[in-house]
């Protein structure tokens, strides 16, 4: 076996699994006879999950003006679609076990992408908002499984990303010469893995396709550039590095041309952005 199978295969082998309460309730979401108080039970039976479900729940994020106190009332007003990202989004944060300025960036950067594509698929109606949100929090899956599983070397990436001596658009290199793959790759692997729908997968490989030709080629190309914008967005923003990319031409990008948003739009897409990233930073906070 070739050293760059081998150390894929290491790395697929070391992506941790969902826990269990998260995989049986993402089951139950799939079946049409779930009820919702069978939901409850299942979601209640792990407290830490349910109350860390639950904090989130209560984000102004998600709009709700009554308290929700309860698994039951969050299932109630929330709705399936969100609850199923609420446990992503748990699960996800909880791969982090020591987080350090690392992590905490590559959470704040998925987190804000997440708030981003939420609200550019709200405005535009081209995908459903809960899908939209889950696929910012996933795009770099990869990022946060390198972090985990290679956490010194990547390190040593991040930093120099960090500190703007290697632009977003080269990390992928950087990534390739040093593990032999990128994040992107390996994000496709993380989605595979954890069983979860296809589409996420395509936006992991996908978010920093440069070529037209390429992103014309997908299977849902407006995914990929909802969600290759928004991660654009947060980069111009500062969100996840240690000041706002100046570098990128956020009204000109190749995701802009593909859902057919102006210039004027995405600034003002950007400004709601930080405000609603702001707003709901503390409920989600690693
Ligand atoms: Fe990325
Ligand atoms: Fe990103």
């Amino acid at each position: 076996m070739s050293p760059l199978i081998e150390n894929m295969d290491r790395m697929v082998r070391d992506i941790p699994a969902m826990p269990e309460v998260a995989q049986k309730v993402m089951h139950m979401l799939g079946d049409p006879r779930t009820t919702n108080t069978s939901l409850g039970q299942a979601l209640s039976s792990d407290m830490s999950m349910a109350s860390r479900v639950l904090q989130m729940a209560n984000s102004p994020f998600f709009g709700t003006r009554q308290k929700i106190s309860s698994v039951s009332q969050a299932i109630f007003i929330l709705g399936h679609a969100a609850l199923r990202s609420l446990i992503i989004t748990v699960c996800t944060k909880g791969i982090f076990k020591n987080p350090g300025l690392m992590e905490k960036k590559i959470w704040e950067h998925s987190l804000a992408t997440a708030v981003g594509a939420r609200l550019i698929a709200k405005k535009t109606g081209l995908m459903d908002a809960d899908e939209a949100f889950l696929g910012g929090l996933l795009h770099d899956a990869g990022r946060m499984i390198l972090a985990v599983v290679y956490r010194n070397d990547y390190q040593l990436i991040f930093e120099k990303f960090y500190n703007g001596r290697l632009p977003t658009d080269s990390v992928l290199e950087a990534e390739k010469q040093e593990f032999g793959f990128d994040h992107a790759e390996i994000g496709s692997r993380v989605i595979t893995k954890w069983r979860l729908p296809n589409v996420f997968g395509r936006i992991c490989r996908r978010h920093h396709v440069s070529n037209p030709q390429i992103l014309e080629q997908e299977e849902n190309p407006n995914a990929v550039a909802l969600i290759g914008l928004a991660n654009l967005m947060s980069h111009r923003l500062g969100l996840g590095g240690a000041a706002p990319d100046d570098s990128i031409d956020i009204d000109n990008t190749l995701f802009n041309k593909q859902l057919k948003i102006s210039g004027d739009l995405v600034q003002s897409l950007m400004a709601e952005m930080a405000k609603c990233y702001e707003e709901s930073e503390e409920q989600f906070k690693m």
